[in-house]
């Protein structure tokens, strides 16, 4: 038995297009200021007409084989979190694995929002410590672009997302005191669903998409800005010591805090609550938006190649989103 599984590759992709926010204000009524001052978005990357979630998924997850020195055919399963699927039916890991040309091997498209990433890395590491699988290829991906309203009525959702795909390669590792995934916590709360989602289509309706339902925005997001900034500042904290506690593990033992990159205010307002210094939190929010399950592993990628991430430090990742969803995961890195 595998006694932890061990990132031995990360990768990312966004789109080259940047959407600023000046860009936004000539489409809705908004500020650069107000997007700024509320979310610390500077501006985001959308796709190109005729760009698939998978072709940056594809590039992420060889960004992520090659710094493991390794090939398609070495992995054992993809894991892929999103909600925003290239097809509602099959989703769009099965993409990945077609561009990928990945055999036969096993794919699963996992929903769990802004969280997905921590919830899929629970499983694949829960299928690595039990020999399942052997490496597993784990990435959060998300096109929101195509799915927002951008005139004025849906400001206050469109002016947050933006695109992305990141991904970490999962090895089995026998060393008891060796760099791996040392806990991870994920909690859900479905009773907030409605509070951020997506209404339509549905395939509790018959048929699933009308065009009444498109003439009043239902196929747009709809999110309960400050119910959902609440409650992400007072779960975030709660699971991330939660995770800590559960590994024997102290906050000043933390060496890097990597948050979802919702809104740079809540990350502010949970490192304040939780006294960790400035330094020790890294966000990219300013360059990309919120890309949803896809943040955490881009900013996973951008960290171990800046160098804001070395060998032997503790790296705490914590997320929260639309279900409700929440997690935290602690990895020691190498
Ligand atoms: N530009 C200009 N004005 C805007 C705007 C925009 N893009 N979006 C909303 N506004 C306006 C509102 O219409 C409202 O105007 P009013 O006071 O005249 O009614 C005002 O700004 C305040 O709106 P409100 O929604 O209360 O703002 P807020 O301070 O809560 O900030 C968010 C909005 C979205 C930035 C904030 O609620 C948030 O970040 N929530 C959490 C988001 C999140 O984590 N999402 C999770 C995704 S996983």
């Amino acid at each position: 038995m595998a006694l932890r599984s061990h990132v031995i590759g990360t990768g990312m992709c966004v789109p080259d297009r940047v959407v600023t926010n000046a860009d936004l204000t000539r489409w809705m009524d908004t500020s650069e200021e107000w997007i700024e001052q509320r979310t610390g978005i500077l501006e985001r990357r959308w796709i190109e007409p005729g760009q698939r979630p998978s072709d940056l998924a594809r590039e992420a997850s060889h960004a992520a084989l090659a710094q493991a020195g390794l090939e398609v055919g070495d992995i054992d399963c993809i894991l892929l979190a999103t909600l925003s699927a290239e097809h509602d039916f099959p989703g769009t890991s099965f993409f990945l694995h077609e561009a990928l040309d990945a055999g036969n091997v096993p794919c699963i498209d996992l929903r769990a929002q802004c969280s997905g990433f921590l919830y899929a890395l629970q499983m694949a590491d829960a299928l690595i410590r039990s020999d399942v699988h052997r490496r597993v290829l784990v990435l959060g991906c998300e096109v929101h672009s195509t799915g927002l309203d951008v005139s004025t009525e849906g400001r206050d959702v469109t002016v947050i997302f933006g695109d992305g795909a990141g991904a970490v390669l999962l090895e089995a590792s026998d060393e008891a005191d060796g760099p791996g995934v040392l806990g991870v916590r994920v909690h859900a709360e479905g009773k907030h669903a409605r509070r951020l989602w997506t209404e339509a289509p549905s395939s509790a309706a018959s048929p699933r998409l009308t065009a009444e339902m498109i003439e009043k925005g239902r196929h747009f997001p709809f999110m309960d800005g400050r119910f959902v900034f609440k409650h992400a500042v007072t779960r975030m904290p709660e699971v991330l010591l939660e995770t800590l506690d559960a590994t024997g593990h102290a906050l000043a033992d933390v060496d890097l805090f990597l948050f979802h990159q919702a809104n740079l205010r809540i990350n502010e307002f949970v490192a304040q609550k939780l006294e960790i210094p400035a330094e020790k939190v890294l966000n990219n929010i300013q360059r990309y938006g919120n890309c949803s399950a896809a943040a955490l592993p881009i900013l996973l990628a951008e960290a171990s190649r800046s160098g804001a991430l070395e060998p032997g430090q503790l790296v705490s990742l914590t997320a929260f989103g639309s279900g409700f969803t929440w997690g935290s995961a602690l990895l020691r890195w190498g």
